[in-house]
């Protein structure tokens, strides 16, 4: 089973000194393309998400989440496997910005635990978690290290979940309150920040699907926790801009290409549908104040999503980056599924297919897919620069007997991916940067520590020792020649 197949189943820069040129990274360089190489300036990091590495989970005053919760149900995450510990990162942070710095790397995406700020999602910011993450930030700059906060990635407080979570736009309101507490307790220092990561994911596998928090399987939920999603951004994005009009705000958008499965004009439709539900939902819907049409029946929309007059001007960001996620493609073909929302039918679609090789998570690797799909995206998202903020791959390669870790293939999936994503840069995408995902092995959601993302390997067992794996080795070169060759 695979997580993505839901529908089958049911710079202006911060610190702009630090990273001299990184705003004008130039979109077409000049002369003949060599293909893996990058512009002059152009921004290396590395991405990791609170939940997935912080642990800590219940200490300094931090509330509960949706997945402090979610992981205690019987038989959802692998072996039982919980993030109450995961990494250690909120004791051993300064190991791991050593890490980023062993490995050349200017820019570390990670994301803030609502929870640690805000314990059920409402009132004054607990100071506490405001300090950790300002010690963070502090060691990230004195390393020369952008710190990209995400405000959201997936843990939403467990008290806000049972007010009604994301599908009671109510959560939208709160969800601005946090972001203005981020913007003016750490706006001094960070000036780039996510608002949300994957909002297509988290609502689809955590309210449709049920396979991660809150394990919802509501399809009218789903579609109106993405309207509260799509308002939180454009009242999160207003707040932060109130207490700082020079902060960057962007959001970062999982996609991937979909494919019809023939050349039949059903399996097209199906796929420029699912382009719509799928790539489209969240940042169209926000850059314009408009949903994608021919989605959702016409008549209905605005009942099913729960549309108020105004909220076309709300939901509206005029976001100053955008944040692509790229993992793999996808295959859609016409199925006329009752969804479960009277009207609308859906294609059936596959994440993993084909002939290619698979990482060891079973996930198609397929770097063409990562063109696609930057233009694809760029016919939405105009000039506005573009930062990847997460491309990867599981394998699950262990130490050898010196210790080493050869993960020979993943050093061949960032090659293949990285030399696809400079062709794009050649041909006009404005990509300003690259985000590994991720620093090192963690707690992989309903894979529990199964699946090893890491470029650093860590030995959960043995006292959370980390070691930079080969790949690791190979993209800190990258980052220090800007090619990989
Ligand atoms: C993305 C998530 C990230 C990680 C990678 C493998 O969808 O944003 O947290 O799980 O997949």
């Amino acid at each position: 089973m695979n997580r993505r197949d839901l529908l089958s189943s049911a710079l202006a820069l911060g610190g702009a000194s630090l990273l001299p040129g990184a705003a004008s990274a130039k979109a077409k360089p000049a002369g003949k393309f060599v293909e893996g190489t990058f512009p002059d300036g152009f921004i290396w990091g590395a991405a990791t998400a609170a939940y997935q590495v912080e642990g800590a989970y219940r200490e300094d005053g931090k509330g509960e989440s949706i997945w402090d919760r979610f992981v205690l149900a019987p038989g959802k995450i692998l072996n039982g496997d919980t993030g109450n510990v995961a990494c250690d990162s909120y004791h051993r942070y300064a190991e791991d910005v050593a890490l980023l710095k062993a490995m050349n790397l200017k820019s570390y995406r990670f994301s803030t635990a609502w929870t640690r700020i805000q314990a059920d999602g409402t009132g004054p910011a607990n100071p506490k978690g405001i300090d950790y993450y300002s010690r963070l930030t502090d060691a990230l700059l004195e390393a020369g290290i952008r710190p990209l906060p995400t405000l959201y990635h997936w843990d939403l407080p467990q008290d806000l979940e049972d007010r009604g979570g994301w599908p009671n736009r109510d959560t939208a309101k709160r969800f601005a309150d946090y972001a203005d507490i981020m913007a003016r307790a750490l706006g001094d220092r960070i000036r780039d920040w996510s608002l949300f990561n994957e909002s297509k994911a988290f609502t689809q596998i955590g309210y449709w699907q049920g396979a991660w928090a809150p394990g919802r399987k509501d399809p009218q939920a789903f579609f109106k926790a993405t309207h509260t999603v799509n308002l939180a951004h454009g009242m999160g994005f207003k707040a932060m801009k109130a207490v700082n009009p020079k902060l960057q705000i962007g959001s970062v958008f999982d996609v991937s290409p979909q494919i019809a499965s023939t050349d039949s004009d059903a399996d097209k439709a199906a796929a420029v549908f699912m382009d719509k539900l799928s790539n489209l939902w969240f940042v169209q819907s926000v850059l314009t104040g408009a949903y994608p049409q021919g989605v959702l029946p016409a008549d209905r929309q605005n009942e099913i999503l729960g549309v108020l007059p105004g909220d076309d001007v709300l939901m509206r960001a005029d976001l100053d980056f955008i944040g692509i996620n790229y993992y793999s493609r996808t295959r859609v073909w016409d199925a006329q599924k009752p969804s479960g929302v009277p009207g609308l039918l859906l294609p059936d679609t596959e994440w993993a297919f084909g002939d290619h090789d698979k990482t060891d998570f079973g996930w198609d690797i397929y770097p063409q897919g990562f063109y696609d799909i930057l233009k694809r995206m760029q016919a939405v998202t105009g000039n506005r620069p573009i930062e990847i903020t997460e491309n990867g791959a599981a394998y699950n390669i262990g130490p050898d007997a010196g210790g080493a870790i050869h993960d020979t293939k993943r050093i061949a999936y960032y090659k293949g991916h990285l030399d696809a994503l400079s062709l794009a840069i050649h041909d006009g995408v404005p990509v300003r940067g690259y985000h590994a995902w991720s620093l090192m092995d963690n707690f992989e959601w309903a894979a529990g520590y199964s699946q090893r993302f890491g470029l650093t390997y860590v030995d959960f067992a043995n006292g959370q020792k980390r070691t930079i794996k080969d790949s690791g080795h190979w993209y800190g070169q990258v980052a220090k020649t800007n090619r990989t060759a």
